[in-house]
């Protein structure tokens, strides 16, 4: 279903190739005026229609009531799930809505009868939350957690290692992170469900940095459930995210330890029935709003491209780390031979906040990594703290070389000051 939110951007095919193509969506999103917005990993900036679909829906609600607007944008809403349905090359029914990719993720976890004894498989890379969730299913249930070595200098999971693991432990889960929050790096999420198909064994997948950097489809990947928040690349509004559930994972009656009046049917007073689809996953209520917001920015994503964003957000974070590496006291710090576009560096001198400060006083908007982020990543680099600066695909090459120029002032400083 093509959006009349969409309206506001030029016909052309291919907006990303053209420097007209590029100001008109810079145009369509408000932050650009104001700020060097590079912390797109936290939280892209919403582009007009996105805006326009959560204040009209808010305007709405005001006027006629929200249960009266919720059923009068009827065909948005379910709208959101064929959006996204789009995106991951699946059907509407296997998507259910998620207050974050965090909410999606620990839904998806509750749905499996985990025993002691069972084990987890899964990388050294992936998401801080996700190694919590497993941590505390060790010490609720006695699960194992077996994380797969990784190749020699930090290039991702060693795939052949983890598939050995799969065939001699028998993983109850296998979870993978596409693109940690943490560095650069791209995992074969592909190749490992390869071999978890193969094996027949239920594959989680945190696609959270990667949807609305890459082209993502869920049959390529080979995943049974696959999770992701909406406000990082996808552009989409603060407090949602989404959650892929397979039809083998429905087939086989997954469902969450609690499910609700939406998600299950009370058949007789001793019994329930979850319902067909992935909206077993869901509760009743909706922040509307927000949901409209997703669908606009989902359809955004989808009219500009996902091919095209795949090359030109690494690309551009490529030029960065480019400049960046010539920069006396900066360390890079993103590993594998195609990072994508999480830039994420030390610098000498410098204490985390002040540095930060020191870039949002230049309008440069980034995030600070710490150690706890990512325990095993960070152990491995021996680094405590690291500044992230993660563009995106509005973003301009001249915002890239000012904000490289900033960090090289900083960084001379903090080598005066050392
Ligand atoms: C890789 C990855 N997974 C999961 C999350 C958690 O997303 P949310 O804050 O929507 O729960 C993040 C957030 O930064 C992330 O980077």
């Amino acid at each position: 279903m093509r959006q009349q939110s969409n309206a506001s951007l030029p016909a052309e095919e291919s907006l990303l190739e053209t420097a007209a193509g590029i100001q008109a969506l810079r145009a369509d999103t408000p932050g650009c005026e104001s700020v060097i917005h590079f912390n797109n990993a936290g939280c892209g900036l919403v582009a007009r229609p996105v805006l326009t679909a959560m204040t009209d829906h808010l305007q709405l609600e005001a006027e006629i009531g929200g249960y009266e607007a919720s059923a009068a944008r009827d065909v948005q809403v379910r709208d959101f799930y064929a959006s996204i349905a789009d995106l991951l090359g699946t059907g509407p029914g296997n998507i259910a809505f998620a207050g974050s990719a965090t909410h999606a993720y620990t839904k998806a976890l509750s749905a499996i009868d985990f025993r002691a004894g069972d084990v987890i498989l899964t990388t050294r890379n992936d998401f801080i939350s996700n190694q919590i969730a497993f941590l505390a299913l060790r010490k609720r249930f006695g699960v194992e957690v077996v994380h797969a070595p990784d190749l020699p200098d930090g290039r991702g999971v060693d795939v052949d290692a983890m598939a050995a693991l799969m065939r001699y432990r028998r993983p109850r889960l296998v979870a993978a992170t596409h693109v940690p929050t943490n560095s650069g790096l791209v995992q074969p999420v592909a190749e490992i469900g390869r071999h978890c198909r193969e094996l027949g064994l239920l594959y989680l997948v945190d696609a959270c940095q990667s949807v609305g950097q890459y082209p993502i489809d869920v049959d390529g990947i080979g995943c049974d459930l696959l999770t992701a928040t909406c406000r990082k690349f996808l552009r989409g509004p603060r407090g949602s995210g989404f959650l892929y559930v397979s039809d083998r994972v429905l087939r086989e009656g997954y469902e969450p330890l609690f499910i609700d009046m939406y998600g299950a049917r009370w058949v007789e007073p001793e019994a329930y029935r979850p319902v067909d689809s992935a909206a077993r996953f869901e509760e009743w209520e909706f922040p509307y709003a927000t949901l409209l917001g997703c669908a606009a920015a989902v359809r955004y994503a989808l009219r500009v491209g996902l091919e095209p964003i795949s090359r030109r957000t690494p690309a551009l974070a490529a030029r960065l780390r480019d400049h960046l590496a010539g920069i006396p006291g900066v360390r890079l710090l993103d590993r594998g031979p195609a990072p994508a576009a999480l830039v994420t560096f030390e610098v000498e001198g410098w204490q985390p906040q002040p540095f930060k400060t020191a870039l949002d006083e230049r309008g440069v908007n980034s995030a600070l990594s710490f150690r706890e982020f990512a325990q095993y990543d960070f152990g491995d680099k021996d680094v405590d703290w690291c500044l992230r600066l993660s563009p995106h695909y509005y973003n301009t090459e001249d915002e890239v070389d000012t904000v490289a120029a900033a960090v090289a002032e900083l960084a001379e400083r903090g080598r005066r000051n050392r």
